[in-house]
C-alpha cells in the first residue's frame, strides 16, 4: 500500500519548537525537540484495517551523539531508545524505519526524547499500514 506521511509541524508537540532554519524539510517546517529528556511529538494515524504497518521518521541530527527515543503506539512503547545517530548536519535528513502493529482506524504513534540532549530535528512519520490484498477475477 503507498505510505501516507504526517508532518511533524502539525503533530501534537510537547516541549519542542516547529523551526525552519534549516533547509531538505517537507512542509512548512520540522520539529526541534527541546534538549530534555521526555520532548515528544505524536501523531494521530490512520489505518484502514488492522495488521503491521512500516513506519518511517524522517530526522536530522547534526551532532555526532545518537538522539535515542522510545516509540510508543497507542501508549505502549514499542521501540525502545530506537537509535537516531548523526546525519554530519542539521540540513541533512536520513529515514529511520521501523515496523509495528497498527489497530483499525485511528492510532497515537508518539516519538519520545530519552536523553538530555532531547531528540533530533524531526520533519515527518509515514504510515504504510501493509499490503492490499489482490483483487480476484471477475
Ligand atoms: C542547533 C540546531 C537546531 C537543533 C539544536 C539541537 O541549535 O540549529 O536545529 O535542534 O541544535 O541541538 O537540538
Amino acid at each position: 500500500a503507498a505510505a501516507t506521511r504526517y508532518e511533524a509541524e502539525s503533530a501534537t508537540i510537547s516541549q519542542g519548537v516547529v523551526e525552519s532554519n534549516h533547509t531538505g524539510f517537507s512542509g512548512t517546517g520540522f520539529v526541534n525537540y527541546d534538549n530534555v529528556v521526555g520532548s515528544s511529538v505524536q501523531w494521530s494515524v490512520t489505518a484502514a484495517a488492522a495488521g503491521a504497518a512500516t513506519i518511517v521518521l524522517r530526522y536530522a541530527n547534526g551532532t555526532t551523539t545518537n538522539r535515542p527515543m522510545d516509540i510508543a503506539v497507542n501508549g505502549t512503547v514499542v521501540a525502545a531508545a530506537t537509535a537516531f545517530g548523526s546525519t554530519t548536519n542539521w540540513d541533512t535528513w536520513q529515514s529511520k524505519t521501523i515496523t509495528a502493529t497498527l489497530n483499525a482506524g485511528t492510532n497515537t504513534i508518539r516519538a519520545t526524547a530519552t536523553t538530555a540532549n532531547g531528540g533530533p530535528n524531526v520533519d515527518w512519520l509515514s504510515v504504510d499500514a501493509g499490503t492490499t490484498p489482490p483483487t480476484g477475477p471477475a
